[in-house]
């Protein structure tokens, strides 16, 4: 159990204790080495971002929280009003780094609601507020992941298989995790639940991070390319799949990286059913489908050189290297979220489940 509590109680990321920098550890160089980095200006938090060094959808967004408190407090600015411009302008920056996990926008545009909400205490007394609004949504995420995690498990049995694609795990959120959470959990109360991890082409999150976790926990993992998915089901080894995510429409498209779409058509062939985990902090209440989710497009070299020695692909080769894709919600099963499960037609579902945050979205819908 040592083991598994160093991975489920990992402080991926963290405020320094003077406040002066955002600790994280740079996910890039797992599973060979485990670093440690700061980041303390704009630019370095915006490629941690960028470069992935800090990725998967929560943990952008507490990222991004902890960094637009930590800039606030580098603003020299004689009164709220010019306070403000710059922090918007940083906080701006910050948000162009990625665009399809939601998780940044919101967390930003929360951080921005509680900055405005202290204009009153400028300037002490804001950057306290800053910095507790920050940690409240690390808490949050620690809460929430954990009755994911527990909702998740209740959908499987003692013996089963679960096959999963990129990292939604500790890394990737707080503590135990959505899409893997309950791995975890399922090693902490002695069950017997194994994984498949696809290793999730071209970055592979799914080797680098999911399998490393896994492993380093205890839980018996395989690993997998993601072209042996469906092999794996056909030969009855899986008996469902779940995946985390990174903008859930109302509708209950769910955009996670690419390939999960894949898998949930497998899984439909297969009669496997397939399980979506996030917290509502990714559902996009003003996104109505995933038509309306903005794909991240990334650069072409990760396709033909990056994490590997030589080249995989001539220089030249035109690439397309889009870095998400949307899983219509007529192959989800059921999304897995702190309040419960919603099962189709999830629009009502998350209507029932997330009813202020369903009706302030609505509203909020652009062109309405
Ligand atoms: O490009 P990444 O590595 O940030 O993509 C991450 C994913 O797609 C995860 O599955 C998703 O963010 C959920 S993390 C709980």
């Amino acid at each position: 159990m040592e083991n598994l509590q160093q991975v489920t109680h990992i402080d991926n990321v963290r405020l320094a204790e003077d406040g002066s920098a955002v600790i994280y550890i740079d996910q890039t160089q797992l599973p060979g080495r485990t670093i440690y980095k700061e980041a303390r200006q704009p630019r370095e938090m915006y490629d941690a971002i960028y470069q992935l060094q800090v990725r998967g959808a929560p943990c952008i967004g507490i990222f991004a929280a902890y960094s637009i408190a930590v800039l606030a407090a580098g603003i020299d600015a004689p009164d709220f009003d010019s306070f403000y411009a710059e922090y918007k302008k940083q906080s701006d920056y910050l948000n162009s780094s990625r665009p399809t996990a939601v998780n940044l926008s919101k967390q930003l545009a929360r951080m921005d609601a509680c900055c405005r909400a202290n204009a009153g205490a400028y300037r002490t007394g804001l950057l306290e507020a800053l910095r507790a609004e920050a940690r409240a949504i690390h808490q949050e995420d620690i809460d929430m992941c954990y009755a994911i995690s527990d909702y998740g498990l209740s959908l499987l049995k003692d013996g089963d298989t679960v096959l999963t694609h990129c990292n939604a795990g500790p890394l990737a959120t707080s503590r135990y995790g959505t899409g893997q959470g309950p791995f975890y959990l399922a090693k902490e109360r002695g069950m017997d639940i194994k994984a498949y991890a696809d290793e999730t082409r071209p970055l592979l999150q799914g080797a680098r991070l999911t399998s490393y976790e896994l492993q380093k926990a205890g839980v018996d993992v395989t690993l997998i390319c993601d072209n042996m998915a469906s092999m794996v089901m056909k030969q009855g080894k899986i008996q469902a799949c779940m995946v985390g995510c990174d903008r859930v429409a109302r509708n209950g498209d769910a955009a996670n990286k690419i390939g999960t779409s894949g898998v949930a058509v497998l899984a439909k062939y297969y009669g496997i059913p397939f399980y979506v985990l996030g917290p509502s902090s990714t559902i996009d209440f003003t996104c109505p489908t995933g038509d309306d989710i903005e794909i991240e497009l990334r650069d072409p070299d990760e396709i033909k050189t990056k994490f590997y020695a030589e080249p995989v692909a001539l220089p030249e080769v035109k690439c397309y290297n889009p870095a998400f894709d949307v899983t219509d919600h007529s192959l989800i099963t059921a999304i897995v979220t702190e309040r419960g499960i919603c099962y189709p037609p999830f629009d009502e579902s998350f209507r029932r489940l997330f009813p202020e945050q369903y009706a302030a979205g609505e509203k909020e819908v652009p062109g309405k």
